[in-house]
């Protein structure tokens, strides 16, 4: 199988650092490559620039053992590595569902200028069906004549809160080749996390870009099927959480992203459901995922429900109302705010004249950048005080253990809305408060 291969990362925002500074500790020599300086200088030095736990310690770890380095030169890349990870990002376009492919296409051609030799380059970034196919003819077009490159695809499931252990233990390897030599190089670029007897899917290259998407649009499915319910239960009486469980005992249906409440945010999901139905648009099978704009359409309705709880908690009227707003990340253990249900909630209520305070452990400095309007704290205590009603938007641990004999001294009144099932009803009800939660009686 020959020495193992130098790895370059292209991109190194949460996707690529954490892939970069994984595959070092794993044994490889890893160039960590990103256009914006501040961000490499950041990582060079030993800081990660988001919050994901076990980042940090791998990331010195990692440095310290001499094989991780960073550049903002795609010269050096290119006569640096082997196997070159793509990791840029493919935010939605402004207007428009369609993914931006700006960044993927800058990347594939800065580095393909700078290849010498045989070069494999392996898209990981989350991109439309069809998009390794263009990149293939980009990156022969681009390279100098004689250098072998070819392009392949490996997609890439982490979890943020959980990227460590999702890059190091991953479920499932997707290798997107066209040739028995891309798939061995793929091979020696994953042999640790292969011996580990992680199971590897070889496959072409339109399948390893769908794979990401697919996977994606069912945990999303998932989550509005019960959110969908929660609708039913509230004009029934019934409990979605009661529902959720006896649902979940069924192995066929499980439990895992069956969780009702406010619904999915995020840099992934929602922009990748909406990029998918863009593309198969475009395809000419928009028909097949029109379901996905059902899926859109419940999750949103769970926010605009949320702000009508907290309306009725009130007094029926939201202006000059004290809120108390638990929760500014899309999901706990992380500081990431992009489409977060929480923020969009906290703006809806301060846009309709209540007074809000939002809290949150981590993601405070991001939140007040995006919305200066708004006023936020980290102590939930101390926000509450004085307050007409508390929502919990994002079910962060410090939330959970809020003791409600001990918040019920410091509020206006003893109201709680519980945006994601995260506390105990009974409890919070015994203490005296109005506790509501979507989906429940
Ligand atoms: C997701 C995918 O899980 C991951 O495989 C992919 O690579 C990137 O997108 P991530 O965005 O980090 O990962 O968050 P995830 O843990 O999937 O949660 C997404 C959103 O769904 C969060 O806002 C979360 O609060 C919400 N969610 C999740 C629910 O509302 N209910 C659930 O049962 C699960």
């Amino acid at each position: 199988t020959g020495p193992a291969p130098r790895l370059t990362v292209i991109g190194t925002g949460y996707l690529g650092a954490t892939h970069a500074i994984c595959m070092a500790v794993l044994g490889y020599d890893v160039l960590g490559v990103d256009v914006d300086p501040d961000k490499i200088e950041r990582l060079a030095s030993g800081e990660v620039p988001f919050f994901e736990p076990g980042l940090p310690e791998l990331l010195a770890k990692a440095l310290d053992s001499g094989r991780l380095r960073f550049t903002t030169s795609f010269a050096e890349a290119g006569a640096f590595g082997d196997v070159h990870f793509i990791c840029v990002g493919t935010p939605q376009q402004k207007g428009s569902y369609a993914a931006d492919l700006t960044y993927v296409d800058a990347a594939v051609t800065e580095l393909a200028r700078h290849i010498r030799g045989p070069a494999l380059v392996v898209g990981k970034s989350t991109v439309p069906v069809g998009t390794a196919a263009r990149l293939t003819e980009l990156l022969h077009k681009t390279a100098p004549a004689g250098a072998d490159a070819q392009l392949a695809w490996n997609p890439e499931f982490l979890r943020e809160g959980y990227a460590v252990d999702d890059t190091l233990r991953p479920d499932r390897l997707v290798f997107g080749t066209t040739s028995a030599w891309a798939e061995e190089r793929l091979r020696a670029a994953f042999a640790p996390v292969i011996a580990q007897g992680t199971p590897v899917v070889v496959t072409d290259l339109p399948t390893a870009e769908l794979v990401k998407v697919a996977a994606n649009s069912f945990l999303a499915t998932k989550i509005s099927y019960i959110n969908a319910m929660a609708e039913v239960c509230e004009a029934t009486g019934a409990d979605v959480t009661g529902l959720a469980t006896a649902l979940s005992y069924d192995d066929r249906i499980g439990g895992r992203f069956l969780k009702p409440g406010l619904g999915f945010g995020g840099g992934c999901l929602p922009k990748d459901i909406r990029a998918f139905t863009h593309r198969a648009e475009e395809l000419g099978v928009g028909q097949a995922v029109a379901f996905l704009r059902e899926v859109d359409g419940i999750n949103q309705r769970r926010r605009a429900r949320t702000v009508d709880l907290v309306r009725e908690l009130a007094g029926g009227a939201l202006a000059g109302r004290r809120i108390t707003a638990l929760g500014a990340a899309f999901k706990p253990n992380s500081d990431d705010i992009r489409d977060a249900p929480a923020l969009d909630v906290a703006r809806t209520l301060h846009a309709a004249g209540a007074v809000v305070t939002v809290v949150d452990p981590a993601a405070v400095p991001n939140a007040r950048r995006a919305y200066p309007e708004l006023t936020y704290a980290t102590d939930a205590l101390a926000a509450a005080a004085g307050s007409d009603v508390v929502v919990l938007l994002t079910e962060w641990a410090q939330f959970r253990e809020i003791d409600p004999h001990v918040m019920g001294d410091v509020v206006a009144h003893r109201r709680i809305v519980d945006g994601r099932h995260a506390l105990d009803s009974v409890q919070w009800r015994t203490a005296g408060w109005d506790y509501r939660a979507l989906g429940r009686p």
